[in-house]
């Protein structure tokens, strides 16, 4: 292929991408919407929907990373949850350090017991503060999962409850910064 064909390829291919991932989401959020059956009371619209299995796992596991917190300086306890795609959950806190700027947060301390452990893929994350508001990743980790997590995969972001938002990492991060892997 000429050089410049090469590109009009790529071009093309990107804009295949954006779309998927559209396609994607609007298919999560159709989900989320879907009314519930009659009768079923709890999962009527307007109401908070009931928790799934997994999203209780993860959330257990993350508070109690989240109780096992380095937090010192800032006293700001965070845990965190992934799930891999072997169906394990690596969870993490934050350790912070006197020199502040060696801090790593929560989700890096998940993200990296999990590739310690030899999974390489994070299917979903939660992480939980013990704030009032649901507690969005900050930028280094939002760019530490998406080298691990594919563009769909959902991040919940929890308040102390539980309750919160749960967007995917293409949602958090949307242009991310990619270097070609050497192998
Ligand atoms: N922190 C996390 O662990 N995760 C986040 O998403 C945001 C911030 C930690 C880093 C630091 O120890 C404390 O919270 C305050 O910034």
């Amino acid at each position: 292929l000429l050089d410049q064909e090469l590109v009009v390829l790529v071009e093309v291919l990107q804009v295949v991408e954006r779309y998927a991932l559209l396609l994607v989401r609007e298919a999560g959020l159709l989900l989320r919407q879907a009314p519930a059956p009659a009768g079923d009371a709890g999962k009527r619209r307007g109401q908070v929907a009931p928790m799934s299995d997994r999203k209780k796992d993860l959330l257990a596991a993350a508070r109690k990373a989240r109780s096992r917190a380095y937090a010192p300086y800032s006293e700001f306890p965070v845990g965190a949850a992934v799930l891999g795609a072997n169906g394990r959950i690596y969870s993490g806190c934050n350790v912070e350090n006197a020199s502040l700027g060696l801090t790593c947060c929560a989700e890096r301390s998940a993200i990296f017991a999990m590739i310690a452990a030899g999974e390489r893929e994070v299917r979903e994350v939660l992480v939980v503060g013990d704030t009032g508001e649901a507690l969005p990743p900050c930028g280094a980790c939002r760019q530490v999962m998406a080298e691990f997590a594919p563009p769909s995969a959902v991040v919940h972001m929890c308040d102390r409850t539980g309750a919160g938002r749960s967007v995917t990492v293409a949602e958090l991060l949307p242009h991310v910064f990619r270097l070609k892997k050497k192998r």
